[in-house]
């Protein structure tokens, strides 16, 4: 970790490894973020999968292994596990042991016949997915929240091929994916009023300075979103407020004023755009579930036949 942030902050357009949101107080301000009225992605999410479990419980079938990549608190499962048919197995997996560990236990005691195997990795190493004592039919990835658009292009590609593989010849995705919409909307769910996005984005320098050698003078930086139509993506910087040099783990880090840091990026998509994505990630789309405004998808995909198991 402490060569892979040396090596961002040295690249002409500084970057940080948005991995680095996600500790103890980073996971608490992301569920704030959830809950904000200008974030619409989570609570659109939640709205389309209420409104369609009955059509995705039976697509997805009897007796599944339900694979969950950076599961989290475990909410948005606990309702789609209780709709499904039959469950045989529920892998969260996610890299925050003490959420992975409160969140299985938490499961295991709402359905006792459910095989729960969870595995605490970072989920972009290669990842073995143990195997259940239960008769399994299919395994069914479930991956919500538009995490997918977290990855630039060919990341995504790679990462959805990934997936293809655990899935196998007979599995399935089911997918959450934020779809492009006007700018101004999606730059306040970026840059909400309250400044729940900003304190999550600034929260990677506070952690950086406690857990690594660095002294990052946090209110010299300011968050801003962006949002690159040509690239169909948000972005979200650390702009410096000042001339400044930062040190961490012994490298001298130089800012000029109005230089920034790019944390993160959110890739919106229009429903073909996404198809043709998720193809050429060894997916093919079965089903799009939406809302009234096509703020958000849920997808079902099913690999397609070239991708061996
Ligand atoms: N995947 C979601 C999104 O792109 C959640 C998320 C990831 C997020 N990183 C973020 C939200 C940074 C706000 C800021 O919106």
């Amino acid at each position: 970790m402490r060569d892979e942030i040396v090596a961002g902050l040295e690249k002409p357009q500084k970057e940080l490894p948005c991995k680095l949101f996600y500790d103890e107080r980073g996971s608490h301000l992301f569920e704030k973020i959830t809950m904000l009225e200008e974030y619409y992605l989570t609570r659109t999410e939640v709205a389309i999968m209420e409104e369609n479990i009955g059509d995705i419980a039976s697509r997805l079938g009897d007796r599944c292994m339900l694979i969950e990549f950076g599961s989290g608190s475990g909410e948005k499962t606990r309702f789609l596990l209780e709709h499904l048919k039959n469950p045989a197995a529920y892998v969260p997996i996610d890299i925050s042991k003490e959420q992975l560990m409160r969140s299985a236990a938490r499961i295991a005691a709402t359905y006792p016949g459910l095989d729960i195997l969870p595995v605490c990795a970072d989920y972009n190493d290669a990842i073995q997915i143990p195997s259940s004592v239960k008769t399994v039919d299919r395994r069914i990835v479930y991956y919500p929240g538009s995490t997918i658009g977290n990855f630039h292009r060919d990341e995504a590609v790679d990462f959805l091929r990934r997936i293809a593989r655990i899935c196998g010849p007979t599995g399935g995705l089911l997918i959450g994916v934020d779809l492009k919409k006007d700018p101004a909307v999606l730059l306040r769910a970026y840059n909400d009023s309250q400044g729940v996005t900003a304190d999550f984005n600034l929260n990677v320098l506070v952690r950086i300075n406690r857990e690594f050698d660095a002294d990052f003078d946090i209110d010299r930086f300011r968050h801003v979103a962006t949002f690159d139509p040509s690239n169909g993506r948000i972005e979200l910087h650390l702009v410096s407020l000042a001339d400044q040099t930062v040190r961490v783990e012994g490298a001298e880090i130089v800012f000029e004023k109005g230089e920034s840091i790019w944390t993160e990026s959110s890739y919106k998509f229009t429903v073909e755009e996404f198809s043709k994505l998720a193809f050429a990630g060894g997916f093919q789309t079965k089903k799009v579930w939406t809302d009234d405004e096509q703020l958000f998808s849920v997808q079902y995909l099913t690999t397609h036949s070239d991708i061996d198991a």
